[in-house]
Formats: C-alpha cells, sequence, structure tokens
C-alpha cells in the first residue's frame, strides 16, 4: 500500500513504480530532509499542532534516522518512491502510529521545494570555496611570473607583448565575478518555501517564520502557489555554473595549446596528464580536454530545465521531478573541473624562455614603435604607417625592430634617434604599460593583491 494511496485500490504496476522513482537520485538530499522534517516537528509542537511530547519523539527517531545513514547502520531503501516516502516510513516504523504525524500541515511539495533549497544552499558554498582555491592557484602563479614575457594574442596573432601573470590574472577576475554571481543566487535561494503545503497554505496555524528560522532561511516565500513551483533558485545556480564551465573551458583551451609542442608555454605535471597507449613520446592535457568538453553537459543541464519548466501550469507538476539529476550532474561537474584545474594550475612549469622568444618574433613591438614615433612629434596615425613600413622592410631584410640598422629606420623618418632601441626593447615595452589594469609587472601585482583582498586573503 502507497503513502499517497487515498481513493485507489488497485497496485500500480512495477514498471510504473520504477518510472515514478526519483530515490536514486534524491536520496543525496537525505541530510536536507531530515533536517527540514526536524525543524517541522519542532515547529507543529510549538504551535500545539501536536504535544511537544510527540514533537520530541518524532524529532528524536528523526535524528537517530540521520545517525544511522550517516553511519551506513541504516541503508537507503532503493525500491522506495523518493527519499521523504523512505524517511518518513522509516520514521514510523522506528517510533510507531505517532511518526504519522509528522506530514501534518506539510505536503511533498513544499517539502521537496525545501530540501532542494537546502541541499543546493550548501553545494553552492562548497562551489565557492572550490573557486577561492583555484583564484588562490592562479594569483600565485600570477605573483610568480609578473614579469614573464609573453606575447599577448588578438585573433590568436601575436599581437603585444604581456606578461604571463597579467594573462593569468584575467582568469582570476572572470572567477571572481563568478564568486558574486553565486552569492547573488544563494541570497535568492535562501527563502523558505516550506508551509506553502500542497499549494493553497494551509488551515492549521502554522509559523512559517520559525520553520523557516530553525533552518537558517533569511525570508519566507510571499505566496504558496509560487513557493511549491518556484525552481529559479536551480536555473540561476545552473547559469552561474555554465558561465564558470565557460571561463573554465577558455583557460583549458589555451592550456591545450600552450602544453603543445607549437607554443611550449607551459608543462602540466605528470600527475594531470596522460600518455598514449601507442605513441610513446606522448604527454596529453586529458585533464584539460575533459573540462572543455563537460562544458557541454553543464549547459545542456541548464537548457534541460529550462525545457522542462516552460509551459508547466501552476502549481506542482510531476515533470519538477526532472529538476534534480541535471542540477546535481552540473554541481558534480563544476566542483570536480574546479578542482582538477587547480591542482593543474599550481603544480604546471612555466617556461619563460619560450615564452619570451616567441614574444621576441612576430614584430609585437610594432604598436610601441609606433608610440616611439608620436614621442618625436609625429601624429599617431602618420606614426602608425611608419612602423608598418618599417616591419614590411624588416621581413624582407630578416631583421627585427631590434636589430634593424639605424640609417635604415632613418629611411623611413628621420627623426628616428638611437633611442628607439630602448623604446622597442620587449622589457620596456612591457614595463611601459602602467596604465590601471595593465600589463606592467607592478601593475600586475596590484591586481594581484587587489584580488586577495577580495578573497579576505
Ligand atoms: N519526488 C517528488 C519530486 O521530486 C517529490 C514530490 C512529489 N509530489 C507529488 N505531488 N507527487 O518532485
Amino acid at each position: 500500500m502507497k503513502l499517497w494511496q487515498g481513493r485507489t485500490d488497485g497496485e500500480t504496476a512495477a514498471e510504473a513504480d520504477a518510472f515514478n522513482s526519483s530515490i536514486p537520485f534524491d536520496s543525496r538530499m537525505y541530510r536536507a530532509d531530515i533536517e527540514g522534517s526536524i525543524a517541522h516537528a519542532r515547529m507543529l509542537g510549538e504551535r500545539g499542532i501536536i504535544s511537544r511530547g510527540e514533537a520530541e519523539i518524532l524529532i528524536g527517531g528523526l535524528r537517530g534516522i540521520l545517525s544511522d545513514i550517516d553511519s551506513g547502520a541504516l541503508m537507503i531503501d532503493m525500491t522506495a518512491e523518493d527519499i521523504h516516502t523512505f524517511v518518513e516510513e522509516t520514521l514510523t516504523e522506528r517510533v510507531g502510529e505517532v511518526g504519522k504525524k509528522l506530514h501534518t500541515a506539510r505536503s511533498r511539495n513544499d517539502q521537496v521545494a525545501l530540501d532542494i533549497r537546502l541541499f543546493l544552499r550548501e553545494e553552492t558554498e562548497k562551489i565557492k570555496s572550490a573557486i577561492r582555491g583555484l583564484i588562490s592557484a592562479l594569483t600565485d602563479q600570477a605573483e610568480a611570473h609578473a614579469g614573464t614575457i609573453m606575447p599577448g594574442y588578438t585573433h590568436l596573432q601575436r599581437a603585444q607583448p604581456v606578461t604571463f601573470g597579467h594573462h593569468l590574472m584575467a582568469y582570476a577576475m572572470m572567477l571572481l565575478r563568478d564568486l558574486g554571481r553565486l552569492s547573488d543566487c544563494a541570497r535568492r535561494m535562501n527563502v523558505s518555501p516550506i508551509g506553502s503545503c500542497a499549494l493553497a497554505g494551509t488551515t492549521y496555524d502554522t509559523d512559517r517564520a520559525l520553520e523557516a528560522e530553525l533552518l537558517g532561511f533569511s525570508s519566507v516565500c510571499e505566496n504558496s502557489l509560487d513557493g511549491v513551483s518556484d525552481r529559479d533558485f536551480s536555473v540561476e545556480l545552473l547559469s552561474d555554473l555554465s558561465i564558470i564551465m565557460m571561463h573554465l573551458s577558455r583557460l583549458a583551451e589555451e592550456t591545450v595549446l600552450w602544453t603543445s609542442l607549437e607554443f611550449s608555454f607551459v608543462e602540466l605535471d605528470d600527475a594531470y596528464t596522460t600518455g598514449s597507449s601507442i605513441m610513446p613520446q606522448k604527454k596529453n592535457s586529458d585533464m584539460a580536454e575533459l573540462v572543455r568538453g563537460k562544458t557541454g553537459r553543464v549547459y545542456g543541464s541548464l537548457v534541460s530545465l529550462l525545457t522542462a519548466l516552460k509551459g508547466l501550469p501552476l502549481a506542482y507538476n510531476k515533470d519538477m521531478q526532472e529538476d534534480k539529476e541535471c542540477v546535481f550532474d552540473a554541481v558534480d561537474t563544476v566542483k570536480s573541473s574546479l578542482s582538477i584545474f587547480t591542482g593543474m594550475i599550481k603544480t604546471m612549469r612555466v617556461k619563460p624562455e619560450n615564452m619570451r622568444a616567441a614574444a621576441s618574433g612576430g614584430f609585437i613591438n610594432a604598436t610601441d614603435l609606433a608610440d616611439y614615433l608620436v614621442g618625436r612629434g609625429l601624429p599617431f596615425r602618420d606614426a602608425y604607417k611608419v612602423s608598418g613600413r618599417v616591419v614590411a622592410r624588416c621581413i624582407a631584410d630578416g631583421e627585427t625592430l631590434e636589430t634593424l640598422p639605424l640609417d635604415v629606420y632613418r629611411e623611413y623618418c628621420p627623426l628616428v634617434g638611437e633611442d628607439v632601441y630602448g623604446a622597442v626593447d620587449l622589457d620596456a615595452c612591457v614595463g611601459r604599460r602602467r596604465s590601471y589594469g595593465g600589463t606592467a609587472p607592478e601593475s600586475v601585482l596590484h591586481q594581484v593583491a587587489y584580488v586577495r583582498e577580495a578573497l579576505g586573503e
């Protein structure tokens, strides 16, 4: 006999039971479910809806179930319909008839809405701390490489020299915004739906504010129909997780490029690479590739949930049971991706010589030559043209801006002096870009300090 069998007598088909069951995935929420029930029992007792003695029995039973699941003494029955049913039935088995009073002034609709919020609230905190870990790893490497010169790219063509520290700090800034987004999401998530009951509220004299307070919520949702129907917080979390993965995926792509023989800017530690079963020379960046690949599945989760919710009439519909797997999978994926990236960044070996060699080709200092000519009195547009022609000459002569003889420079602009060589020197090019947020080592160190301060370190 099912817990919900009111008007029906017939048995459900085994196939329907299996199809209907959510316990394979919602059993993860057992702690949230039991803590929610403890708060509910306490509130029922406080309001005299059940006696205080009955509330104590329920609470004692629920605590016992929680510690037995934690210790492994109680196995969750995977044939149960869902975690809510399993906990309530186990409670009644353990404490007897009074167990049947727990579900007074409650429905599984507000119960599940509560559980997901409690569960995701905790997961959001874990993700935030994983992001902090990755930001710290990036920031430490950036500090160590605040003066390491590499080519900066636009269109993946060498553009201007930057420092590796500057490049890494760009990712730290993205992740800092991700942290902020998760905090915003957590704020909207931290609103209690319990007490909305099935959809319409209840005739019992409940105290929703007390339940919310016991569970650490900052407020209660204002409309019971919305309380049981709202999954915005999951959609919002998935959006934030998608943005995190988009950021990680860009860093993953760069890691794959940097570790290729063509770039050779970085070597990953053996702990974060794999080989090939046939090509003995290989050292592959599988972890980065996997993060890049897993990004698609997090986006997929976002689209799944948006699609599952669209067009649902108020209030609860069973479609909403489909909210959990996608968000749980995304949470797991993001946590493991952040963790693997942190280890990878901490242990990677940077190759400054190769970065500098790459920065020394490709006339990456052509803008600096133009800026030098501006300093000599040429309008920027004219300086730009002269610099372009000088680059073309260098290419024809097999020279660089650092090696082109002064008399050749003067063929293109008589204003050029001996000091041009100082102007096109890579270290000088980078060191002069001290503008706020720029690539000069001192600007990078300022960014490092800014991020550490934002992290409260
Ligand atoms: N397992 C269900 C879910 O995840 C719990 C809510 C069931 N409510 C109902 N009216 N059938 O959504």
